[in-house]
């Protein structure tokens, strides 16, 4: 896969469908082949993992002369791949020298901290209720990697997400990193990623090649139109190897 920042060629059948409605320009940032989990250290040479890195050098090279630091990545549905797709872009982002601090902003269902393998500890929602100016980072056994994790679920994740505490915690993470990933949960179902979206440098979309549904898909992206957010592109999840996108 090349790193150009143009369209590249349009999917075959479903994925094609997918693709268009879920972006607006039907740029596809990655195509990422089956698999799940922390692909980038348990199989580093494995095509997924390549394609992580690919993603990774797109968004540095393509976005070089701008301001595009902190990054949000949704997903229309549950059980696409977002929390795969940040977790997996962190280490490739710093594999390259980057320090990367993710955020899961999946209040409803935080997951990176059980991806990473670390204990869930204090996480985005202590920052709420208390007056905490030091971000609670749990260092990952991938170097250059810190996760501030969801923390216990709160009564209403939107009012954590939509408070100038969570400002402050972004200001703050960006300060300390290169890049700031942070993983949503589902824009098509819920508002919490349009909350965020205005708040973030760019937002990728996760679209699963055999799960996502169109009608879905296009309802996230309109809810993240509607609030102006930076749209970069899709991220394909659940690429069959024999897929004719597929290629490297
Ligand atoms: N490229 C991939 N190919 C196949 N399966 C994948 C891929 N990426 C992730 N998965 C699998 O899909 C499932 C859901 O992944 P993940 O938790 O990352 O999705 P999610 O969008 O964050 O879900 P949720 O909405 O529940 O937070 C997991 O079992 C994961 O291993
Ligand atoms: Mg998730």
């Amino acid at each position: 896969m090349s790193f150009s920042p143009t369209p590249s060629t349009p999917p075959e059948g479903s994925q094609k469908i997918a693709l268009a409605t879920a972006s607006r320009n039907g740029q596809s940032l990655a195509s990422v082949a089956r698999g799940g989990a922390l692909t980038m250290l348990t199989d580093p040479r494995s095509p997924a993992a390549e394609a992580y890195r690919s993603l990774a050098a797109n968004l540095q090279f393509s976005y070089a002369d701008r301001q595009m630091q902190a990054i949000g990545v949704t997903s229309a549905a549950a059980g696409e791949g977002k929390s795969t797709t940040v977790a997996n872009l962190a280490i490739a982002l710093a594999e390259g020298g980057r320090r990367v601090i993710v955020i899961d902003a999946d209040l409803r269902r935080p997951s990176l901290h059980t991806l990473f393998g670390v204990e869930r500890q204090e996480g985005l929602s202590n920052l709420l209720g208390g007056d905490q100016l030091q971000l609670p980072l749990i260092d990952t056994a991938s170097p250059g990697v810190r996760l501030l994790a969801g923390g216990p679920v709160p009564a209403n994740p939107l009012d954590v997400l939509a408070s100038r505490r969570f400002d402050q915690a972004l200001s703050l993470a960006r300060a300390q990193a290169d890049f700031v990933l942070v993983d949503t949960a589902p824009a098509g179902v819920l508002a919490d990623a349009a909350v965020l979206a205005p708040r973030l440098d760019g937002m990728l979309l996760v679209v699963s090649a055999g799960r996502t549904k169109r009608d879905l898909a296009r309802r996230a992206r309109e809810q993240l139109e509607r609030v102006n957010a930076n749209l970069l592109g899709v991220v394909l999840t659940d690429v069959r190897g024999d897929d004719k996108l597929y290629r490297y």
